[in-house]
């Protein structure tokens, strides 16, 4: 594979960031059909870019029990401390970003309605819906921090681009 991933320049902005982010993650999977490897390769490549992120990992639409008309999340690919397995459509964070479609941004977990507490040093969180080409939900993307407030419209706007490039393409 003849791609150089770079570490991010001392004093990038969180936006330029992610333009190398999206641009190494396009590169490096250029050609990759396979989901678990795309998702791998992205959790990688996002923790080198940001290496303060305490939880970064994916959780899977379970399709199997999704065929028996049950929405439930399965933890995918992932990189930081032990994860909760499995999570139910509308139930915490995650749950919300898949039954909305919609981008969680949590300033502090701690008052989340539901929030689940799978490693009680989370603090702050962000999760992205990921979508298919058809607009289907196929998993969420989540990222914790140990830090209050850590995610913002740029982590939002940048994890979104990602996401879409990816799967949604
Ligand atoms: N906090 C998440 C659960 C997943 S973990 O943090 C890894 C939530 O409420 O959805």
């Amino acid at each position: 594979m003849d791609v150089i991933v770079q570490a991010p320049a001392l004093g990038a902005s969180k936006v330029e960031i992610y333009q190398q982010l999206k641009r190494d993650v396009l590169a490096v999977l250029e050609g990759e059909p396979d989901r678990v490897a795309q998702m791998a390769t992205i959790v990688c490549l996002c923790v080198q870019a940001f290496p303060g992120w305490f939880w970064t990992g994916f959780y899977i639409v379970d399709t199997v029990k999704a065929a028996a008309g049950i929405k439930e999340l399965v933890v995918g690919p992932y990189n930081g401390t032990l994860g909760c397995l499995r999570i139910a459509f509308g139930r915490g964070v995650c749950g919300a970003a898949a039954e909305t479609r919609t981008t969680q941004v949590v300033p502090d977990v701690h008052a989340f309605p539901g929030h689940i507490a799978c490693d009680s040093r989370s603090n702050s969180e962000i999760v992205v819906p990921v979508l298919d080409a058809k607009g289907d939900v196929i998993a969420v993307f989540d990222v914790d921090s140990e830090q209050f407030g850590t995610f913002d419209e740029a982590d939002r706007q940048g994890l979104e681009a990602i996401m879409q490039a990816v799967f949604a393409a």
